[in-house]
């Protein structure tokens, strides 16, 4: 149907005969010749159609904009002055001599041709227009790069890319599962697979020996902007490699693309830091290292002051006092900082003491909380932090992991409010995670569940689980967490302990994962292996503010989808068939439920 795509027409082909084919971008009528931008997947052609040509300028003149035409013409240089150096094809423009239409269009509900606020349930309702905006079309390429970039750089190193079911058993990854009944065993679930962990592990039993696939995933957790209920994970595993050797094929990997796709020079090797000190540091465990503002801890100097809002976390061993210096932050207004104090205070902060050091000596210093603090100490805290003359010092006096995300939280505001991130691209290794985390009273998996500890000795699992370290990594590239992975347990028994330390019995351990405690008898190599988060990775190198906007067919905020409808409800018959009844009054029975479980607990 063609020769050439619209978009590769440029003046090699001058004099020749083309036939192209593609969509009607904009329509243009100068006086008595009209110009047609045709448009198909590689970009833009000028169309001239001249009204010598009677038949054809009549076609010309009926069509409208997303019309599907077949054109055929001759290449031609353009007339002098009428070049565009924005557009590849911009130094030529063809010469009808046949056009076919081969479909209509009616008027879109929103121009393609021209950038437009577009509400996002419109855009995602006709989701097959807007992808056909140039922006979004080069995404979706770009996109498809990456992918073939990682999958050649997998392939060349020896991995199989391997196939794990869909339909398959909940794995935890600390979401909630997307559940599929089952007809032929009706009142059973299958699980959508929040990741396929258990999978490639078992791959590994199985001497695949380096597993990679581009696999999605399935979470029914909160969205935000940078999470979708269903992602696309480059997963790998590797057997008898350790962390050195996997962070290293793993950085070339993403070096290696950087350089290739975008000519960035990523750093070698990739900075590595501890979970505890990217904590200390930044109060966050996906520091964007290209802010160079730190948090400091004060918390030794202000055990003995009076205020009880430092003096108590100051003496509590979980808690944390944190000081934020912000260069040339003094300026910043009374009303921002009362903004900023509302900004924390989401994050479980109840102030936001500050400092400003508006002039040289005590008279400089202007602060709510000077007079709660013996002068010394003051000295001490400016020189810690390193505050010169025009500065601020933020505060955070609270249990640490509140006083983290809180200060980490106002360290990204402050510096993107105040233009303190520098260009760029910054990778880092987080290493040396904690096993656990408390959460509700109990303890969980940071990572999941079959991460091995840092330690061999299985006792030690039994006496102080809280402070145990993990031997996992995570990725993180600008603030943002694009990958993480770790080294498994490979011995049921270590793999028993864990499930002991989580709480899990050894009774739900075996109807949960009995077939990994069982395999993990048979000859089980040492392995460990990663998984990097496509979307996210997609977003970053295309600077997308979305993660939506790099997915053809995202699920909106409330994890629906505008353009089928879904989810749906569905045919009576077909919930009879599954065994499934719907409950009418839903909150109800929860609140009975709940009432229930309470009243046997006493
Ligand atoms: P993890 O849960 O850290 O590890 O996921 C790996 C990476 O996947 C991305 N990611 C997401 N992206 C978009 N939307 C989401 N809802 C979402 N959740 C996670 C992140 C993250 O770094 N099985 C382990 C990997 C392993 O141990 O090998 C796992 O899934 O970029
Ligand atoms: P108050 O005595 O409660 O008025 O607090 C004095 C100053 O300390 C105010 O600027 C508060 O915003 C700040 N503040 C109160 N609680 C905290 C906290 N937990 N962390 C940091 N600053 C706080």
């Amino acid at each position: 149907m063609r020769s050439h795509y619209c978009g590769e027409v440029t003046a090699v082909l001058l004099d020749k005969e083309v036939t192209l084919a593609g969509w009607v971008h904009r329509r243009r009528d100068h006086g008595g010749v009209i110009f047609i931008d045709l448009r198909d997947r590689e970009g833009l052609v000028q169309i001239v159609c001249n009204p010598e040509n009677k038949a054809l300028f009549a076609i010309a003149e009926s069509i409208r904009s997303e019309y599907v035409l077949q054109v055929q013409g001759q290449v031609r240089r353009r007339p002098q002055g009428t070049v565009n150096t924005n557009l590849k094809t911009g130094e030529i423009e063809v010469i009808a001599t046949a056009i076919t239409i081969l479909n209509r269009s009616e008027t879109t509900p929103f121009p393609i041709d021209e950038y437009h606020d577009v509400g996002e349930e419109t855009r995602l309702k006709y989701r097959y227009l807007d992808l056909r905006r140039p922006e979004m079309l080069h995404r979706m390429k770009f996109r498809a790069e990456i992918t073939r970039y990682l999958r050649r750089y997998l392939d060349d190193n020896g991995f199989l890319d391997i196939e794990t079911p869909f339909l398959t058993k909940a794995t935890p990854e600390g979401a909630r599962d997307y559940l599929v009944p089952s007809r032929t065993k009706p009142g059973s679930f299958f699980a959508l697979p929040q990741s396929p962990q258990q999978f490639k592990q078992l791959l590994m039993m199985a001497g695949m020996d380096r597993y990679y696939q581009v696999v999605r995933c399935f979470r029914d957790e909160d969205l935000r902007a940078d999470r979708q209920p269903e992602f696309t994970q480059l997963d790998i595993e590797t057997s008898f490699l350790g962390e050195e050797e996997i962070l290293g094929m793993m950085e070339t990997m993403i070096r290696g693309m950087f350089k290739e796709l975008m000519n960035v020079d990523m750093p070698n090797p990739f900075p590595r830091m501890t979970y505890a000190e990217v904590m200390s540091r930044f109060g966050s465990d996906k520091p964007d290292l290209r802010i160079p503002l730190e948090l400091v801890d004060i918390g030794d100097l202000l055990r003995e002051v009076e205020f009880k809002v430092f003096s108590g976390p100051a003496n509590d061993p979980h808690g944390r006092i944190a000081a934020l210096c912000v260069p040339g932050g003094a300026e910043i207004s009374r009303k921002d900082i009362d903004d900023y104090t509302k900004y924390v205070s989401v994050f479980g902060a109840k102030g936001l003491a500050y400092i400003k050091i508006n002039g040289e000596g005590a008279e400089g210093l202007q602060s709510p909380i000077l007079k709660f603090i013996p002068e010394a100490v003051t000295q001490q805290i400016l020189a810690r932090t390193g505050a010169k003359v025009g500065d601020i010092i933020f505060f955070g006096a609270d249990k640490a992991t509140t006083v983290n995300e809180a200060l980490g939280a106002l360290r990204l505001k402050v510096a993107h409010d105040r233009g303190l991130v520098a260009k760029g691209w910054k990778p880092l290794w987080v290493v040396d995670f904690p096993m656990f985390e408390k959460g509700e009273g109990r303890l969980s998996a940071c990572h999941h569940p079959f991460t091995a500890p840092k330690i061999d000795d299985i006792s030690e699992l039994s006496k102080d689980p809280t402070n145990m370290l993990a031997r996992a990594y995570d990725m993180a590239l600008n603030g943002s967490e694009i990958g993480g992975g770790s080294i498994r347990i490979n011995s049921s028994e270590m793999q028993m302990a864990v499930f002991r330390a989580l709480n899990i019995s050894e009774e739900d351990a075996n109807e949960k994962f009995g077939h990994l405690l069982t395999a993990l008898k048979f000859g089980c190599p040492p392995h460990g292996g990663i998984a990097f988060g496509i979307d996210r990775l997609v977003m970053l190198m295309t600077d997308s503010t979305s993660i939506r906007d790099v997915i053809a067919f995202p699920k909106t905020q409330t994890a629906t989808c505008p353009l089928t409808d879904a989810p749906a409800p569905v045919e009576p018959s077909q919930l009879l068939e599954l065994g499934i009844r719907i409950r009418k009054d839903v909150e109800t029975e929860k609140k009975d439920i709940a009432q229930k479980v309470e009243a046997s607990s006493k």
